[in-house]
């Protein structure tokens, strides 16, 4: 199965501390299934980059090098009495997009409902191996029924890497998700949305109101920790390591290195610039920005994981 992982997650999720689940308030059972870690938002990236999304929409984007994967998710659903027609995007010049393809649960067919420019309803059938792709003010809501095993999508938000267009980026992408990553390659968090602010109304753009998006929580909040047991050699000022787990193998500079060993007990981000800065001839900024840059990199091979410091969002 070409999504089997997420299959399986779908399933597990709800009890795996790794993973965000949030519902909607809506005439349904949905539940969007999210990582919650660095590694396991690695999992929805390897996804995207495996059916290469990037490739298909790079032309339809203004960007400075690479489509940016903002959020992963799954969205699944077992009933849904009455349709809730919204958008998801919203003004954003069509520099952001949401991808949905199916995983399981697919029977003898589920659909999505849009409104055509005349207002008339028509409706789209998922397919497997395919996925349906659509930026702003594409009016759209899943159809009454119900669903036995329960039917599970696919979610990508995805777009632009240049961060001039993230202010309105941001009012969509975050709502079904925790952890997500800004169009700079910077992990952020938003905080859960009030029940009845969940997603965008079906109104004419200009008139529609944001949603009740709160403001974003850095990384700094969080401690990091290692996610691996490595093998390790020094070689010079680096170090070569494997992870026998998987038979991956990292050079790791000697930045990098010392980072790795002083995450032998999880240590916040603060507390990792702190001692950094005791040690290196750099600026607070500096360290800062190379900190941060580092950390997602180590989370990105699957080396590190995240969480918050008290394990929940708070203000
Ligand atoms: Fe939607």
């Amino acid at each position: 199965m070409r999504f089997g992982e997420f299959a399986e997650l779908a399933r597990i999720a709800e009890s795996d501390p790794e993973y965000c689940t949030r519902r909607p308030s809506w005439n349904s059972d949905i539940r969007w299934i999210s990582a919650d870690t660095m590694a396991g938002f690695a999992t929805f990236q390897s996804a995207f980059d495996r059916i290469d999304v990037a490739r298909h929409t790079r032309e339809f984007l203004d960007l400075e090098s690479q489509v940016r994967l903002y959020a992963g998710f799954l969205h699944t659903r077992s009933q849904c009495s009455e349709p809730n027609f919204h958008v998801d995007w919203s003004l954003t010049n069509n520099e952001a997009f949401t991808l949905l393809t199916p995983v399981c649960g697919l029977g003898d067919g589920q659909s999505l409902l849009y409104k055509k420019l005349t207002g008339e309803v028509a409706e789209y059938t998922y397919r497997p191996g395919e996925a349906i792709v659509f930026g702003d003010h594409f009016i759209h809501s899943t159809p009454p029924g119900s669903s036995d095993p329960p039917f599970t999508l696919l979610v990508f938000n995805f777009g632009t890497d240049k961060m001039n267009h993230w202010d309105k980026i941001r009012k969509t992408t975050g709502t079904q998700c925790r952890l997500i990553r800004r169009p700079d390659g910077q992990f952020s968090r938003s905080e859960r949305p009030q029940g009845n602010k969940v997603d965008n109304s079906a109104v004419i753009p200009e008139m529609s109101e944001s949603i009740g998006h709160s403001e974003y929580l850095c990384v700094e909040r969080e401690i990091y920790r290692r996610a691996v047991e490595l093998l390790e050699a020094d070689v010079n000022d680096e170090l070569v390591a494997l992870d026998p787990a998987r038979g991956n193998c990292f050079g790791l500079n000697a930045v990098a290195k010392d980072v790795w060993r002083k995450l032998e007990t999880p240590k916040s981000f603060n507390d990792l610039r702190a001692e950094l800065l005791a040690e290196y001839d750099v600026s607070e900024e500096q360290c800062a920005e190379e900190l941060k840059a580092l950390l997602s990199d180590l989370a990105e091979k699957g080396l590190i994981a995240a969480e918050l410091q008290d394990g929940s969002i708070t203000d």
